[in-house]
């Protein structure tokens, strides 16, 4: 008897710094506890980085560095499919076919273009067209869903706009993708209290060196509540954080702390720091293993490309005969 078709599930992360909480609490611990029960596609996206990373030792460091945090989290590449997206180049022919289904309108109305530009960085075609090559990485492996933080979620809308106009314009071939983003932690605060971000410069990374993770924690930003005053948890990016590394019963108890007078901002980023170092620290260690070999990195990622590729090629054919490539 054939076994049921297990849901494909795909998610990508840039290689444009070092991981953060929010990448963590947003998008890698559900992919992580995907691994058994779906059939699970992962990959690092540096061609994406490439649209603000212009240095190119430095892009090639982090995206061993993202590879080898994967697997020191404990993903499984037996079991998944992983990948560094540029070692699977049909994505970019792909992404090119795929232009041409896509209306300007639609990428201009992407917020995270929007909002880049509004911070005055430059605007280059790549960061325009980001949202197709995104795009292709989904259809490209017919994944079902994808496990994304929210400011994800309109980038995956548009995926399913142009999969529409494709399958409209040339027959049924993709299939359409839906988002899945967890409103618990759909949008990790930084240290200013703004989404936690590699572009923005308040992340706290999660391999962090304790002296440099401390500082970071101690620089999380609060109000200016007197000590002898009850503070409000609810707006407290402090208190967000601390929810990530607690449980049920100890998140009360800390609503409890701060709804009382006599509670201390410095005393809760002290336990917030030693939580932090002591739940990553067993993978900290693994991740230090990893990177003394960065062969055997180089031999898990050949192996995924390899698998990808097996995906994708079957797809890219029907896709150039759609088209009329193939002559
Ligand atoms: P960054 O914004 O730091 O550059 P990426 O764009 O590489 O991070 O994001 C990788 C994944 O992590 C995406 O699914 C994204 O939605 C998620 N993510 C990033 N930051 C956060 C956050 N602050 N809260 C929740 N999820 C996030
Ligand atoms: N754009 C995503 C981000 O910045 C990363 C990404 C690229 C992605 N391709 C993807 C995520 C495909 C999910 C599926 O976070």
């Amino acid at each position: 008897m054939s076994q049921p078709k297990l849901t494909r599930v795909l998610s990508g992360i840039q290689p444009s710094g070092a991981l953060h909480l929010g990448n963590y609490f947003g998008m890698m611990k559900y992919m992580l506890g995907y691994q058994k029960r779906s059939d699970l596609f992962v990959f690092i996206v540096n061609y994406h980085a490439l649209t603000t990373v212009q240095d190119g030792p430095r892009l090639a460091q982090d995206t061993l560095q993202a590879a080898a945090d994967w697997l020191a989290l404990g993903l499984d590449p037996k079991i998944c499919t992983f990948w560094v997206q540029s070692d699977v180049k049909e994505v970019v022919e792909l992404t090119w076919i795929l232009s041409n289904v896509t209306p300007m309108g639609l990428l201009e109305r992407c917020h995270s273009y929007k909002d880049k530009l509004a911070r005055g960085l430059p605007a280059n075609h790549g960061l325009f067209a980001y949202p197709v090559l995104m795009a292709a990485d989904i259809v490209g492996y017919n994944a079902d869903i994808i496990p994304v933080g929210k400011d994800q979620q309109q980038h995956v809308e548009v995926t399913r706009d142009i999969a529409i106009k494709f399958n409209n314009t040339f027959g049924e071939t993709f299939v359409l993708p839906a988002a899945e983003i967890n409103e618990d932690t759909a949008a990790l605060p930084g240290l200013d209290g703004q989404k936690m971000s590699k572009s923005y410069d308040n992340t706290i990374d999660i391999f962090m060196d304790e002296k440099p993770l401390r500082k970071r924690v101690m620089a999380i930003v609060t109000d200016s509540t007197p000590v002898n005053q009850p503070k409000n948890p609810a707006t407290c990016n402090l208190f967000a954080l601390y929810k990530l590394f607690a449980t049920k019963e100890e998140v009360e108890d800390l609503r409890r702390r701060y709804l009382a007078p006599g509670l201390r901002y410095g005393d809760v980023k002290q336990e917030l720091f030693e939580r932090i170092r002591d739940f990553f620290a067993p993978y900290k260690a693994e991740r230090e293993r990893l990177l003394k070999d960065p062969g055997h990195i180089h031999q898990v990622l050949d192996y995924g490309a390899d698998k990808a590729r097996a995906v994708i090629g079957p797809i890219m054919d029907e896709v150039r005969r759609k088209v009329g490539l193939v002559y």
